[in-house]
C-alpha cells in the first residue's frame, strides 16, 4: 500500500520581475488569443451542440473567451449509458492503475499546465494570480495526491481474525454511477468531486457549474491526458433541473457529490427522497454547502491581527468562498483600532481585472450575484440601521465589479448579518466588552449555517471557553487566524447544520461515502 508521500504543492509567488511572472503573463496573453470550444464530454465521444453559449472573464464584458456546448436531456441519458458501460471494467480495475492515472493528474497539474490552469481561472473565474494559483494549481494537486494516499490508508484497513479463520474486507465501490454537481467558485473542487468518487471504483456523471466551463473543461482534458479511459467521468452541462430529473429518476443512481447553494442541496435531497422506492441501493448524499461565517473577537484579541484576519478573510476573491468572513463581532474597546486598520487594509486593495498582477479585488462571477450582492448594499444605505465605513460603490459598465465593502450594523440580528450574500461584503456588529456572553448567544441563536469561524483572544481560558460555547457553530474553527484558506491534507474541510454534511472534502472521510464494503469470513 506504498504510494508516493503526499506533501502540499507549493505555492509560487509570482513576484515582480520573476520568471514565474512573466511565462504567467505570456500565457494570459495567449489564452485571451484563443477561442476555447468546450465540448461535451460523454463515453469517447467530445460533443459539439448546436446550442453554443459565450464564456466572457468576468471582468471584461467585450471579451469572449470561448463557447461552450450545452446539452439536453439526450446527453444526459447517454451520459449515464457511457458511465453505466465503463464501470464494468473500471469497477475491476487494480486501485494501483486508478492511483496511477491521478498522480500523473497532479504532476500535469503542478508541471507542463501549471501556467495554463492558473491562467485559466484568472480569466474565467476572474481569481487573481495568487488565489488562482492557490485554487486551480496548489489544492486541485493536492486533492489528486492526498485522495490517493487516503484511499491506501482505508484499504489497509483490516479486521482481526479469530485462530482458523481470515476475515478480510472489500472496499467495493458502490453499485451503479454518482453524480456530481460543482460550483463555480473553485476549480480544485470541480476536480475533486467527479475524482474522488471515481477513485473509489465508481463512475460518474459531472454537472459543471455553467461560469466554470472553461476551467472544468481544462480539468477534464487533463485527466484524460493522464489517461483516465472513456466514460469514467462524463462531463455534461445542461439545464440543472432537467440534469437532476433524469438522474435522480434514474435506478442506477448510487450517490450525489454536490457542492453549490443550501437552497439547492435540499431541494435534491428532497428529490432523491421523493423517487427512493426506485434505487437499488440507499444513495450516499454528500453536500458541502452556504455559510454565513463569523470572525468573533474577544477584548483580549490584538487589533492589529483581527484587522488583517477581517481584510483577507471577507476580500480574497471578492468574498465569494463558501468560507468567506462575513458577518463579525467586535468589542468596542479595541474597535477604534481594528476600524482604523481594517479600513486602511480595505480602501488599499486594488479594485480591477486580474491581467494587472497589483488588483487584489476583480470581477464578482456573473450578473446574477452583481444584482444580488448590490441589492444587499443597497439595502444597507437605504436603512437607518447601518452604515458602509469603506466601499459601498458597484459598477457593471465594464465587468462585474464590485468595491470590498465593510458595513456597521447598529443590531446583531441586522439583515446582513445573517443572510449569505456571497460577495465582498463584510457586517461589524460592535458590542460592549463585558456582554460577550451575551454576544456568543446571539451568534450562535443566528446560526443557520455552521462551516467556518475564527475566533480572536491573548487568554488561553478565553479561547478555550470561546471554542466550547461555539461547539456546534463550524465545521472549520480557527484561533487567530481568518477563516478561510483551509489546506487539503492540513484542515480537512466541512460545515455542519445548513452547511452540509460535513464529510470533509479531501480526507479519508470523504472517501469512506464512495465505498460499499463487503466483509468476508473464511474458515480454515
Ligand atoms: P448554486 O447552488 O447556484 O449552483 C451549484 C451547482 O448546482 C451548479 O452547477 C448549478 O448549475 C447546479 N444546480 C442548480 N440547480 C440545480 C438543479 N435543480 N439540479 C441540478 N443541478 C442544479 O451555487 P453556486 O452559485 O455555483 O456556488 C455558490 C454556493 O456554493 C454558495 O452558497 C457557497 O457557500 C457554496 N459553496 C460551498 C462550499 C463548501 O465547501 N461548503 C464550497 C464552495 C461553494
Ligand atoms: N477551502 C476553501 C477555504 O478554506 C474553501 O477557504
Amino acid at each position: 500500500f506504498r504510494v508516493p508521500k503526499a506533501v502540499n504543492e507549493p505555492i509560487y509567488q509570482y513576484e515582480p520581475g520573476s520568471t514565474a511572472r512573466e511565462k504567467l503573463q505570456d500565457t494570459l496573453k495567449a489564452l485571451r488569443s484563443k477561442q476555447v470550444h468546450v465540448p461535451l464530454y460523454i463515453g469517447s465521444e467530445e460533443i459539439e451542440t448546436a446550442d453554443k453559449r459565450p464564456m466572457s472573464p468576468p471582468h471584461d464584458h467585450q471579451h469572449i473567451l470561448g463557447h461552450y456546448s450545452y446539452g439536453t436531456g439526450e446527453h444526459v441519458k447517454k451520459a449515464i449509458d457511457s458511465a453505466l458501460e465503463a464501470r464494468k471494467k473500471w469497477s475491476k480495475m487494480a486501485w494501483q492503475d486508478r492511483a496511477a492515472i491521478f498522480l500523473k493528474a497532479a504532476d500535469l497539474i503542478s508541471g507542463p499546465y501549471r501556467y495554463e490552469m492558473n491562467a485559466g481561472t484568472m480569466l474565467a473565474q476572474s481569481k487573481n494570480c495568487f488565489q488562482s494559483e492557490i485554487d486551480a494549481v496548489c489544492e486541485l494537486a493536492d486533492f489528486l495526491r492526498f485522495n490517493v494516499e487516503f484511499m491506501t490508508e482505508i484499504y489497509e484497513k483490516q479486521p482481526i481474525s479469530a485462530p482458523g479463520t481470515w476475515n478480510r474486507l472489500e472496499y467495493r465501490p458502490l453499485e451503479g454511477f454518482v453524480f456530481a454537481i460543482t460550483p463555480f467558485n473553485f476549480t480544485a473542487i470541480a476536480g475533486n468531486l467527479p475524482m474522488s468518487a471515481v477513485l473509489m471504483g465508481n463512475v460518474c456523471v459531472w454537472k459543471p457549474a455553467e461560469s466554470q466551463m472553461y476551467s472544468a473543461n481544462q480539468v477534464m482534458r487533463i485527466f484524460k491526458e493522464a489517461g483516465l479511459p472513456d466514460g469514467v467521468i462524463n462531463m455534461v452541462v445542461a439545464d440543472g433541473p432537467e440534469v437532476g430529473d433524469i438522474v435522480f429518476k434514474h435506478p442506477e443512481f448510487s450517490g450525489l457529490h454536490f457542492t453549490g447553494s443550501t437552497a439547492v442541496f435540499k431541494h435534491l435531497w428532497k428529490e432523491i427522497g421523493n423517487n427512493i422506492d426506485i434505487y437499488k441501493q440507499y444513495p450516499r448524499i454528500v453536500g458541502e454547502t452556504g455559510g454565513k461565517d463569523f470572525v468573533f473577537a474577544h477584548h483580549t484579541a490584538k487589533p492589529a491581527q483581527v484587522a488583517t484576519g477581517l481584510a483577507r478573510g471577507a476580500f480574497e476573491f471578492q468574498g465569494q468562498k463558501c468560507s468567506a468572513a462575513s458577518r463579525a463581532y467586535i468589542p468596542d474597546n479595541i474597535w477604534p483600532e481594528v476600524k482604523e486598520e481594517l479600513v486602511k487594509q480595505v480602501n488599499s486593495f486594488k479594485v480591477g481585472p486580474t491581467e494587472d498582477f497589483g488588483n487584489f479585488v476583480n470581477a464578482v462571477i456573473d450578473k446574477r450575484a452583481f444584482d444580488k450582492i448590490a441589492s444587499y448594499i443597497d439595502f444597507v444605505k437605504d436603512s437607518k440601521d447601518a452604515e458602509i465605513i469603506a466601499g459601498g460603490n458597484y459598477d457593471d459598465s465594464k465587468g462585474y465589479f464590485i468595491e470590498p465593502t465593510v458595513v456597521v450594523a447598529k443590531d446583531p440580528k441586522f439583515r446582513t448579518m445573517c443572510e449569505e450574500i456571497f460577495g465582498p461584503v463584510l457586517t461589524i456588529y460592535v458590542y460592549p466588552k463585558d456582554e460577550w456572553k451575551e454576544t456568543v448567544k446571539i451568534l450562535n441563536d443566528t446560526s443557520e449555517y455552521a462551516l467556518t469561524g475564527a475566533i480572536f483572544s491573548q487568554d488561553r481560558y478565553v479561547l478555550s471557553e470561546l471554542t466550547d460555547l461555539l461547539e456546534q457553530n463550524a465545521g472549520n474553527f480557527y484561533l487567530n487566524d481568518k477563516p478561510t484558506g483551509a489546506v487539503v491534507g492540513q484542515q480537512p474541510f466541512g460545515g455542519a447544520r445548513g452547511s452540509g454534511t460535513n464529510d470533509k472534502a479531501g480526507f479519508y472521510l470523504n472517501l469512506l461515502r464512495w465505498t460499499s464494503v463487503r466483509t468476508l469470513k473464511e474458515t480454515f
